[in-house]
């Protein structure tokens, strides 16, 4: 069971291996570009930049706006704060949040992900050790077992454990009071949520997309901690290239610092840092193999769309949920595509940012 604990030191990190990409189809820095957390960011260094309170969480204004009043609310009545489901893609802030709610709620943290909680034996373990208030987060909450599911449905709603003794005829249920919590849950897939898991979330939170302005901000705020000279048009230039998430963003920042220490020996402006992310083949939209793949497929094979889901999904060797949920929100963000009943379209702005000319151009040429 891999647990961190806001009480003790983090132990191993969630050992689960992410899911490997076909190391042949893309270039080695397109990892940069992956908003998943790579091994090497789960440790010290990760934690020492995360922020620790609300007023260093950068954006996600509305999300912020309804935290602060559920705790506001919870601490005046002396109540525990209500069950949260945060969802969203990778990297956008999740279990910060979680992490941030513990520290301004004056409680403490047990963090797990729902991979590690596959017999009953290990949720039951944590529920009976809760103490009154504490926050239990269960990252990847869609992909609960069935069994875990089913006994934490009374411990979210009455904060009891019933326990199954004995087999067959014999069987008797035992309860067990246990001390309120609140369980935060997260996940990238909401709809693979069971209703009923769902349902007894009081407060469900989406995490959206960041602005460059915010990325900005958060670029700023970790080359401060990292010591690293910096001016906003060089934090800007990072931004831009960053997919909408923060987590990125910090890597991104990371590799220009390595590189305006060995080339330049000084501070990171927009010319260095456009470079730089150069260099390693960060695209200016911080698009990806996949995402230029999908785009190229729609636009090259199919006239600009509309393209079902599927065949983008042979096209770039990803699974159709992968598409949906990390590649497709971002590309509809930055207006790159639409989704259509009849299927996905490439926009004019990704005609042109590929270099191809967009249909009703090529036809004013002729
Ligand atoms: N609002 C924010 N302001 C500043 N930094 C942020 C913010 N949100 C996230 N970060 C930074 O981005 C990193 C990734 O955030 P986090 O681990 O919370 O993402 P997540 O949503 O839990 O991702 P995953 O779905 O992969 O678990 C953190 O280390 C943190 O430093
Ligand atoms: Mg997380």
């Amino acid at each position: 069971m891999a647990i961190i604990s806001s009480k003790k030191q983090p132990q191993e990190p969630n050992g689960e291996s992410k899911q490997q990409k076909e190391s042949a189809k893309a270039s080695p820095n397109q990892d940069l570009l992956q908003a998943e957390a790579a091994i090497d960011e789960q440790g010290k260094q990760e934690e020492s930049i995360r922020p620790q309170r609300f007023a260093d969480y950068i954006g996600q204004k509305d999300l912020k706006d309804v935290l602060d009043i559920a705790i506001k609310a919870a601490k005046s009545r002396g109540e525990v704060l209500d069950h949260l489901l945060l969802y969203g893609p990778p990297g956008l802030g999740k279990t910060t949040m979680a992490m941030i709610l513990a520290s301004e709620m004056g409680v403490n943290y047990k963090i797990t992900s729902a991979p590690a909680l596959e017999r009953p034996r290990d949720i039951v373990g944590l529920l009976v050790n809760i103490k009154p208030g504490d926050i239990l987060f269960v990252d990847e909450i869609h992909r609960l077992s069935r069994m875990t599911e089913e006994i934490l449905y009374p411990a979210m709603e009455d904060y009891r454990l019933d326990i199954t003794i004995g087999k067959g005829s014999s069987a008797r249920i035992r309860s067990l009071p246990l001390s309120k919590f609140t369980l935060v849950g997260a996940t990238t897939r909401v709809g693979a949520l069971t209703s009923p898991l769902r349902d007894r979330f009081g407060l469900v939170q989406k995490l959206r997309f960041y602005e460059v302005d915010e990325l900005t901000q958060i670029v700023l705020r970790t080359a401060q901690l990292l010591q690293t000279p910096i001016t906003e048009d060089g934090a800007t230039e990072i931004a831009r290239r960053s997919r909408g998430t923060p987590r990125i963003a910090n890597r991104l920042l990371k590799r220009v610092r390595d590189y305006a220490e060995v080339k330049i020996s000084g501070e990171i402006n927009e010319s260095v840092a456009a470079e730089a992310l150069q260099l390693f083949q960060v695209d200016p939209c911080g698009l990806d193999w996949t995402d230029r793949k999908m785009l190229s497929v729609i636009i090259e094979q199919f006239n600009g769309g509309p393209v079902g889901l599927e065949t983008i999904a042979a096209a770039t060797g990803e699974d159709t949920q992968t598409i949906e949920e990390v590649y497709e929100p971002y590309l509809m963000q930055i207006g790159y595509l639409s989704r259509t009943p009849r299927g996905r379209i490439a926009t004019k702005a990704a005609y042109k940012h590929l270099g191809f000319t967009p249909p009703n151009e090529q036809l004013s040429l002729l």
